[in-house]
């Protein structure tokens, strides 16, 4: 029970949150499956699987997805540890154990016919959550969903704040004076939908909107923080002052290069870096308040962890998947939750999305 606690103060520092997340860690079964046990043998078993539970982002999803559970499924959750083999393992488990249907975040976004491989014979219904598989194979099983956002969305998003904040500042953060936005770029898992499309549609938008760029570095730092602070290190000792502007694919990639750009100096007195990220997780919305990124874009955890477990309750319980929601399904069988640009002038609609 203390490991779901421990999920929720998710707030001091990143490194924080990163030790905290780590010690959430577990590949077994978490404290919701065992309670449920306790209190609801007759309760339909839904299994699920996060990539890793030291996400930062994926740590709200798994909160939102564990209180939509409560008392109306056995939730049986796994940590795959980063690990598809792990997963593999674990989702064997949970259909032995009698998993009525399955949640997975796929490890590999490419490994989402091995799980319908084993799901499909035994006619258990899989909704796929925030690694979005290949329409062709969501096509091969008709009981194979998708929760999550439209990826391009997001990108698009962050390139429209960018271009607005840069057209309003250019005068100070173009400071090479040759009115070109000389970026660097932190993304994602490589391959990763989300970080894909998230890296080129930043990019396109910002060209479509008459905006020159020049991308002076650009690097995976794998969704994750400390990875992050040690590319932006290397970024700065290489480029220092001609880097104009941090575009990172996520929010906890962000913090990390913030930490990087607060070790050199930025942020006091006169000098100082406009940084960028998605998700809108609680310490980026703080980092916004106080001016030290520009904004984020809303990736709605609560509303992705809901929709998961919506879907899958139903599933599990033999219904249509949508019975009873307000959920839709676009042509892919996918429910895509928005996406909303975040700064300092609507903070509000982040800290709503994470409460
Ligand atoms: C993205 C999110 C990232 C990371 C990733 C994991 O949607 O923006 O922060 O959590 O999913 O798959
Ligand atoms: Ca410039």
């Amino acid at each position: 029970m203390l490991k779901k606690k421990k999920g929720l103060m998710l707030s001091l520092t990143v490194a924080s949150s990163i030790l905290l997340a780590t010690a959430c860690s577990s590949s077994t079964t978490s404290s919701t499956a065992s309670s449920s046990k306790d209190s609801g043998g007759s309760l339909p078993a839904v299994g699920a699987t996060i990539y890793k539970f030291d996400d930062n982002f994926m740590s709200y999803v798994r909160r939102s997805m564990e209180d939509e559970a409560k008392g109306k499924v056995n939730l049986m959750l796994n940590d795959s540890q980063n690990d598809q083999s792990k997963q593999m393992e674990q989702v064997d488990t949970l259909i032995a154990k009698g998993a009525k249907s399955l949640a997975i975040n796929l490890v590999d976004p490419k490994s989402a016919q091995t799980i319908i491989d084993k799901a499909k014979p035994k006619n258990i219904p899989v909704i796929f959550f925030n690694k979005e598989p290949d329409a062709s194979v969501m096509k091969g099983y008709d009981k194979a969903y998708y929760v999550g956002t439209t990826s391009s969305e997001s990108g698009i998003l962050q390139g429209e704040m960018i271009a607005k904040a840069w057209e309003a500042n250019k005068d100070k953060w173009d400071k090479n004076h040759d009115g070109v936005l000389q970026y660097v770029l932190l993304k994602g898992e490589p391959g990763h939908p989300d970080a894909e499309a998230r890296t080129k549609y930043v990019i396109d938008t910002l060209k479509s909107k008459g905006i020159k760029v020049q991308e002076l570095a650009m690097d995976t730092a794998m969704w994750d923080a400390t990875k992050a602070t040690e590319k932006m290190d290397a970024w700065l000792a290489k480029y220092s002052d001609k880097i104009e502007f941090v575009i990172a694919n996520n929010d906890g990639m962000a913090l990390g290069a913030i930490a990087s750009l607060e070790k050199a100096g930025y942020f006091t007195n006169d000098k100082y870096m406009p940084v960028v990220g998605v998700d809108a997780i609680p310490e980026a919305l703080d980092m916004i308040d106080k001016g030290k990124m520009v904004g984020t874009v809303l990736n709605d955890a609560k509303n992705q962890g809901k929709a998961t477990i919506d879907l899958a309750i139903n599933a599990a319980n033999g219904k249509d998947v949508l019975a009873g929601t307000n959920w839709k399904l676009d042509d892919s069988k996918a429910v895509r939750v928005p996406y909303v640009i975040v700064t300092k002038d609507n903070i509000q609609v982040g800290r709503d999305a994470y409460k």
